[in-house]
């Protein structure tokens, strides 16, 4: 396994650039190959989960590169093939959005159930109940469900809960399907919308998106097109409490307000001086954070998968604070906070955490993506050395979070690990063949 290396104590300044949305990425290089003709995405981030959805699909068939302006072209016309690899998408959940575009493009999928993972059970049956209600046959065999459908047809669907991947997958399928077809209780959140508009410029007919009810108008076929994709609020939110528990002062560049705020008050409240610009936000520490309470929730409420990084920072905060989680089973990182010294008390789906005046260096391994940018945020006021592994994780959805904080002044290194590394490199250097 990768580790990282951080000395602890210097606080972050300087700018930094936030990349594209991983969130927004993953289904909207899935949503290019819904359409004929080549479509160009930019601002698209280079993290693993991107690199593996785009190798799922140029496994199907699609063509997909990065040019030397790092714009990803997707030409999907070649996409002939409905079985998925399992050994592509067993590393990453998001791959199941490949259902929703194989039965849309091709009436007919297989694919691995995604299964659980490191946040507790993660079943897909909204997903599937909403394909059965488009008119798709299901079957789940050997591990695989696979779908079928001589026609998907438009339908009213109730999503029993707001869950952003399948408002997408049934995006994905009712684009192309025959009548309008109604989401109720839909997802808002801003990867949702992003992926609506960048359908509706390829000729989709998707209207709501970003409240609860979306509807959508099947079209016989889409056009591919350029489109830039938002920038990513969790990699945002993460700098913020980077630079709350290390008292610094930092600038985040491309990066949309609005899509932070209950992050950017619940900071505000830690204690944190912001100021957002049109595409920028100013953040000041004014000293030791502010114990605060919060609940997680779907958007426009605080992210789950910010949950983490802010419990990092509320491990050395002025008071005790009281975090709910309610979306998926996400305290596994607090056992390795335990060892840097952290005080906190998990009650079911509650953490309790005193802040303590001080973290200390140890050995720690990152449990999930957002768990172990909690520990590097740990890691990074921490007295002395802290090493921890498993970073690859961290890999998945942050593009080179180390390289970016050591241009802020964190003292961090990377032991890279020759296995992992080279599947990486595989990945990227296949990806980067320059036409
Ligand atoms: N759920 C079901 N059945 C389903 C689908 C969801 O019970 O068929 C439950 C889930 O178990 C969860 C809740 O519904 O308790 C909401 O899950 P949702 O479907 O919204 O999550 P997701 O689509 O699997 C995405 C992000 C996650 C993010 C969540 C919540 C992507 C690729 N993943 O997951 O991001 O935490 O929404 O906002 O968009 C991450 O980036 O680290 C990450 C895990």
């Amino acid at each position: 396994m990768a580790k990282l290396l951080i000395r602890g104590g210097t606080p972050l300044k300087g700018t930094v650039e936030i990349s594209g949305a991983k969130n927004s990425a993953l289904p909207i290089i899935v949503a290019a190959c819904l359409a004929e003709g080549e479509s160009i995405l930019e601002n698209i981030p280079h993290d693993i989960d991107v690199y593996t959805i785009s190798m799922i699909l140029r496994d199907l068939g699609a063509e997909i590169w990065l040019d030397r302006e790092n714009r990803l072209h997707v030409v999907p016309d070649g996409l002939e093939g409905y079985q998925a690899s399992y050994d592509l998408v067993r590393r990453m959940r998001a791959s199941f959005y490949v259902t929703g575009l194989l039965l849309a493009r091709l009436g007919k999928a297989e694919v691995p159930l995604p299964g659980g993972c490191a946040l507790g059970s993660r079943p897909v049956d909204y997903h599937l109940k909403g394909f059965q209600a488009l008119g798709a046959r299901i079957n789940i065999e050997h591990g695989f469900v696979k779908a079928e459908t001589d026609q998907l047809v438009g339908s009213k669907i109730y999503i029993n809960r707001s869950s952003v991947g399948t408002t997408i997958n049934l995006m994905l399928a009712a684009s192309r399907a025959k009548g309008t077809t109604i989401l109720e209780n839909a997802a808002k959140e801003p990867e949702v919308v992003d992926l609506a508009i960048y359908l509706n410029s390829m000729g989709a007919r998707i209207r709501g998106a970003g409240t609860d009810v979306i509807r959508i108008d099947g079209v016989d076929s889409l056009r591919g097109t350029e489109y830039g994709i938002i920038s990513d609020r969790i990699e945002a939110g993460t700098f913020i409490m980077a630079c709350g528990i290390t008292g610094g002062e930092l600038v985040l560049a491309n990066v949309v307000p609005e899509h932070l705020r209950s992050t950017i008050l619940k900071c505000e409240e830690a204690g944190l001086e912001i100021e957002e610009g049109i595409s920028t936000i100013q953040v000041r520490s004014k000293g030791r954070p502010l114990a605060v309470d919060l609940e997680t929730a779907p958007y426009p409420g605080f992210p789950t998968d910010l949950q983490q990084p802010f419990a990092a920072m509320m491990s050395i905060a002025d008071g005790t604070s009281i975090i709910r989680e309610t979306i998926f089973d996400r305290f596994r990182y607090v056992d390795e906070l335990r060892r840097m010294g952290a005080d906190i008390r998990v009650d079911r789906d509650t953490a309790i955490i005193r802040g303590v005046a001080e973290l200390t260096g140890a050995q720690v391994e990152v449990t999930d993506l957002r768990a172990g940018a909690a520990l590097v945020l740990a890691a990074l006021i921490a007295k002395g050395k802290t090493e921890i592994s498993g970073v690859e994780l961290v890999d998945r959805g942050y593009e080179r979070l180390d390289a970016k904080l050591r241009q802020l002044g964190a003292d961090i290194e990377r032991i890279p690990d020759r296995q992992e590394d080279a599947f990486e490199e595989c990945l990227t250097s296949s990806l980067l063949e320059i036409r």
